[in-house]
């Protein structure tokens, strides 16, 4: 079998050239305000990614970099104060926040139909009812990356192994409406491989390099690899162990050059949806 490679980075390309003729139709330039607070390294350069794509499609990003000793009221007058100016379309901020900050109470505070991460709980919540504009960002990558393979979900047993608030549960929701029978694993799951040998797509999202194997998959199986991980070596590598499914997989998705770059994408495709409901508030 031919092990189709979904190229995420050539995806992304064609969604950010259709984005960027959208925003030349615009008024204004849409706005993204992304919040860092300390300078934790992997943060520093997903955020450089998030402001880079930005000023790529005509958007505007500012990267607004505040102190790791601040305190959280501080931080959350600052969130009020960008959800009360309405050049700013879109607020993300940026996770991990250092450990003294409450990053539930935190997220809470951004005003909903500026949260393109999709993190706020009104986003995550009207996810049970498949009806918001504002899904969080990798799950929609996945989604995305999916479909490109398999255009109908209907009945495909979907294995998603990791349950984070950013990947995880939002994607199970998210493929449940597509309807697909969805597994939900983690780290306590028992007999990962048996488990595995029944999904038609599999979803990891661990963050532990190559957990997942060529014995544990079904023949044709897609899959989808959301971890990233830096070796000793430097080498980045995903969840599972690429190589060893050429031949087995339908589909899979590399690392880098898969999630990543449609992660990113999805953001600015939220961005534009929450300028347009904006602007059209602005208007009223
Ligand atoms: N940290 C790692 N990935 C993400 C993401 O998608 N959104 C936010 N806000 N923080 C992250």
């Amino acid at each position: 079998m031919e092990t189709i490679i979904i190229d995420g980075k050539k995806m992304s390309l064609q969604i950010q050239e259709n984005l960027k003729k959208e925003i030349q139709t615009f008024e204004r330039k849409p706005k993204l305000a992304v919040i860092l607070v300390g300078d934790n390294p992997a943060s520093l350069i997903y955020v450089a990614n998030k402001k880079k794509i930005g000023e790529k499609i005509g958007a505007e990003a500012e990267v607004f970099q505040l102190s790791p000793v601040m305190t959280e009221d501080a931080l959350i007058s600052f969130i009020e104060e960008l959800n009360q100016n309405d050049t700013v379309d879109g607020i993300l901020v940026q996770l991990p926040l250092p450990p003294h900050f409450d990053e539930n109470k935190v997220l809470a505070t951004l005003d909903p139909n500026k949260d393109v991460d999709g993190l706020h709980p009104h986003n995550l919540g009207n996810l049970f009812i498949s009806k918001t504009d504002l899904k969080p960002c990798t799950p929609l990558a996945c989604l995305e990356l999916i479909k490109s393979v398999l255009p109908s979900l209907e009945g495909k047993t979907a294995l998603i192994i990791g349950r984070s608030r950013l990947v995880g549960k939002p994607l199970a929701q998210m493929l449940m409406a597509e309807n697909c029978t969805v597994i939900q694993a983690h780290s306590k799951t028992k007999n990962m491989d048996e488990i595995c040998k029944i999904a038609d797509i599999v979803v990891a999202a661990t963050g532990k390099p190559n957990l997942i194997q060529s014995s544990y998959i079904k023949k044709g199986a897609v899959l989808i690899d959301v971890g990233i991980t830096r070796l000793d070596n430097k080498k980045i590598t995903g969840d599972i162990d690429f190589e060893s499914m050429l031949g087995i997989a339908g589909a899979i998705t590399p690392v880098p050059g898969g999630v990543g770059p449609m992660t990113v994408t999805m953001l600015y495709v939220n961005l534009l949806n929450s300028y347009k409901k904006n602007f059209a508030k602005s208007l009223k």
